[in-house]
Order: structure tokens, then sequence, then C-alpha cells
């Protein structure tokens, strides 16, 4: 079998990511009667070394859903806790018959270093504050699904883009397609100007909410910044979807949100679920995509 990664939305073009939705858009549109055996006899491993609620078992019903056998790792009831090393434990797998290894990190590196260690596909699904290529595709999946062309869309992601692994994968999928991206949210937590690129601007969150098509909103990863002091109490007001603020956002626009969600900070409860808004949507796409994802990988 030929050993294919997905470590970084970077690693496919345009029409690879187009294959995916094709893809991902079939899945979407099968009954759950459909017995599916495309992965059967493969053994998909979810090795989550961070939490996760979304990305680890919508790609454990995916896995299922094409037909593999799934196992699921979990670091503390392991043997890394009798002094295993990270690398011993992926060399067990390697050694078990594992035939694809989808790996969260709270280290920026360490996906992408093992990769080429083992004889198994690996997936990213979240390697620290740099990259969550599956969550990406499904958001541009999700945005395809809405509007057709992503190369006209204007997208704001507003919240912690410094710390946040979506909106980076997100920016560098989009770029891909020529799409305009608005980055709002407090001071300290926003990349410097001359680190965007070209299609990425600095803007406030009311100015970008007023053209946006997608209006992305992001937690604060309060875990991986110590010394960012966020005022909770005037967030919302601040940076948040409210129900004043969703008045200047266009009818045709949809909000997402990779989720998880902080209600009442980032985006008022009573929006989580309003007529505009995606995030379910996301979630449910996110077997699709990871469908396909694994689909491909496992040619
Ligand atoms: N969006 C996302 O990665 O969610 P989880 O942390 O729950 O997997």
């Amino acid at each position: 079998m030929l050993i294919r990664h997905l470590t970084s939305v970077n690693l496919l073009d345009t029409q690879h990511i187009l294959s995916i939705f094709e893809r991902a858009d079939y899945f979407s549109k099968l009954t759950n009667n459909n017995q599916l055996d495309i992965l059967k006899g493969k053994i998909v491993a979810n090795l989550f070394f961070e939490n996760s609620t979304r990305t680890r078992f919508s790609f454990e019903i995916a896995a299922k859903k094409l037909g593999a056998d799934v196992i699921n790792f979990h670091s503390e009831s392991s043997s890394i806790a009798k002094g295993e090393t990270l690398l011993d434990t992926l060399k067990t797998f390697e050694a078990l018959g594992v035939d694809t290894a989808i790996i969260r990190h709270s280290d920026d590196a360490f996906i992408e270093s093992v990769k080429d260690k083992f004889k198994f596909n690996v997936v990213n699904a979240g390697a620290g504050k740099k990259e969550h290529p599956s969550q990406s595709l499904l958001d541009l999946f999700t945005m395809k699904q809405e509007f057709g062309d992503l190369s006209k869309l204007k997208i704001l992601i507003c919240g912690d883009i410094l710390s946040s692994r979506v909106a980076k994968s997100n920016i560098s999928a989009l770029e891909k397609f020529g799409a305009k991206i608005y980055l709002a949210g407090p001071k300290d937590l926003l990349p410097s100007v001359d680190e965007l690129p070209e299609n990425c601007e600095l803007s406030s969150i009311d100015e970008a909410l007023k053209v946006a098509d997608v209006a992305m909103f992001l937690r604060i990863q309060h875990e991986r910044h110590h010394l960012v002091e966020v005022n909770l109490d005037t967030y919302n007001s601040d940076y948040g979807l409210n129900s004043e603020r969703i008045k200047l956002l266009k009818p045709s626009a949809i909000i997402m949100h990779p989720g998880p969600f902080n209600r009442d900070i980032e985006i008022s409860s009573e929006l989580i679920e309003c007529e505009q808004s995606r995030i379910f949507k996301q979630m449910e796409n996110g077997v699709f995509t990871r469908m396909a994802i694994l689909e491909w990988m496992n040619k």
C-alpha cells in the first residue's frame, strides 16, 4: 500500500481539494443503510494526546461507515504512564498493524516530525497552534455547499487567530482559491500585518461583518497563551457575535465556528442555532469530509 499523509493543507492543490469535496458530497447523499466496505480489513487508530470531541468521534464514525476497524488510544490509561516514549508507542501501533494513524498533539511540530518514521498513513488531527487540515477541509466544504464558488467569497475570521490552528489552515486553504479574508479580534491575539498573505487583511469586526459572506468565530485558547490577558466580561460586546452585531451581517451570509464554542463569549447563546448558523452543519459535514479523506489515504 502507498503511504499517504495529510499533515497540512499545503500538501493539497485546489484540484485535489475539489476531488475530496466531490466524494464528501457523494457520501453525504448516501442513506444510513448503505453498508460500505471501502476500508474493509483496514485498521484506523485514533491517537489523541490532547482533548477532542468533534474530530476524534467524527473520524471514528467516518472510518466505521467505510468498514474499517477503529481503535481508540487514551494516553492516561496507556503504557506512556509507565514511562514508554511517544515514539515507542507509535512503533507499537505499527507492529500491531495499524494502517492509518489519526494523531492530535499539542506540540506544533510533533506530527510532522514522526510522519515518515512508520509504515502507516498519518492524519494531523490538530497540531498545536499550527495546522488542523481536516477541519479546514470540512469548513471549505461547508462554504462550497452554500455558495458554490469559493474564489469570490469574503470571509471574516474573528477571535484568537494567533493560537488557532483552524485559522491558519483556513487562511492557507482559502488563499489557494483566491478568497478574501478579514481577521479581527483582540490586538494581542492577531498576527502582525507583515506576516499576512496577500489575500488577508486585519479589520475591525464591524466593518468586516458588513461585507462578509462567512463570519467565522473562534474561541480564546486560554490553554495556549498564559501571558495574554483577555477581559471575558467585555469580550462579547467587543469581539463577539451578539443580537445587536448580527444586524450588520448580510441576510445571505452564514455564521461558522469550528467548536468547541464558549456560549455568550465569542457567540451569544441564542445565535448558535439561528437561521444563518452552520455550526452544526459543519459537524455533520465533518463525517463526510473525513470519509473522503480516509478513502483517498487508503487507496
Ligand atoms: N473543531 C475541533 O477540532 O473540535 P474538537 O477539539 O472537539 O475535536
